[in-house]
């Protein structure tokens, strides 16, 4: 089956990202999100992130307008669901809100449609539940920064079929990245061992092995890590990482996804990282860390 036409629901970090890789790829894409404000903020992160390529000479300023040319943005789902060939959804990790999009894109899409969630946590097994056809839903994890980060996890639910997963497999591909076949276990492969860890870098924060700078130096010096465990865990979001190890926490039982105290405390204080301008470091209005 083709995949010409994609609608990604959900237009922050993720959504935005999938959606400029979709279009990149020569696909048609309808971005949506709950407000045309939100949607636009999606829009001009795309714009920004293109705008980098083009600077580097890794894309032509027409391939940049090609691109721009291909995304629509919308506030409606049920419309764009109508003509897509598969649809990605990169809404937050809540399984409210996830069960009740998968019930308006079963009831909208057509019948050859897939339905593929970004989520980096919760069943997708329970999401197809919502669904009347589970065989077509799927996960479909991209990782951060999604126009440089080559990994796609696809992840099997009890009823995917065969035919889903190649036909996601293929697509991944056909973006350029490299996918891996994962269960669905929380956290999948990528997040069951890197979560764990990032939550554990706290806890030796907290125990006063190490300054946050020194650990994350450690970690970048000593493992060749691109980034340290606290400038990741800023980047990625102190609510999300704190989501996700409560998802993981809940399925496992186990104490290393357990969210330490004081990543709950950042979190209610509102420090969220990079986007929120303050987590473990402090950033700029451009997003910069400030010394
Ligand atoms: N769009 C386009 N290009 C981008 C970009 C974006 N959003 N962000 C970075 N780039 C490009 C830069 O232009 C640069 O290109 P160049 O190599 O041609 O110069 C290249 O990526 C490297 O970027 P920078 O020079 O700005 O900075 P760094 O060298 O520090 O790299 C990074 C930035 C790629 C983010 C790197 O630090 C990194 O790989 N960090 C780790 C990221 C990571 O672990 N992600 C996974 C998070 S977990 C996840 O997503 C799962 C979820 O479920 C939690």
């Amino acid at each position: 089956m083709a995949i010409a036409n994609v609608l990604v629901v959900g237009s922050g970090t993720m959504g935005n990202g999938i959606a400029q890789v979709c279009a990149q790829a020569g696909l048609v894409v309808t971005m949506s999100d709950v407000s045309s404000e939100v949607v636009a903020k999606g829009r001009a992160a795309i714009e920004k992130s293109l705008a980098k390529l083009v600077e580097k000479a890794k894309l032509t300023g027409e391939a940049r307008d090609q691109t721009l040319a291909r995304i629509t943005t919308s506030t409606d789902v049920e419309g764009p669901a109508r003509t897509a060939d598969l649809i990605v959804e990169a809404v937050p990790e809540r399984m409210d809100l996830k069960l009740a999009l998968f019930k308006t894109f079963s009831a909208a899409a057509p019948l050859h449609a897939i339905l593929a969630t970004n989520t980096s946590s919760l069943s997708v097994t329970e999401i197809a539940s919502a669904t009347h056809d589970p065989a077509r839903v799927v996960g479909l994890h991209f990782f951060n920064p999604v126009p440089v980060m080559r990994l796609v996890e696809v992840v099997r639910g009890l009823a995917t079929s065969d035919e889903t997963v190649a036909a996601v497999t293929a697509f991944a591909r056909a973006l350029g990245k490299e996918p891996v076949a994962c269960r669905d276990n929380s956290g999948f492969i990528v997040n069951r061992l890197l979560v764990p860890f990032l939550l554990d870098a706290i806890r030796a924060h907290e125990q006063g092995v190490g300054s946050l700078e020194d650990i994350d130096t450690g970690m970048k010096l000593g493992c060749a890590h691109p980034m340290g465990p606290f400038e990741l865990l800023d980047y990625v979001g102190l609510d999300t990482v704190y989501a996700i190890g409560e998802i993981m926490f809940a399925e496992y039982r186990e104490a290393r996804f357990a969210p330490p105290a004081l990543l709950k405390r950042l979190v209610l204080a509102g420090r969220f990282g990079r986007r929120t301008g303050r987590g473990f470091f402090e950033y700029d209005q451009r997003g910069n860390r400030r010394p």
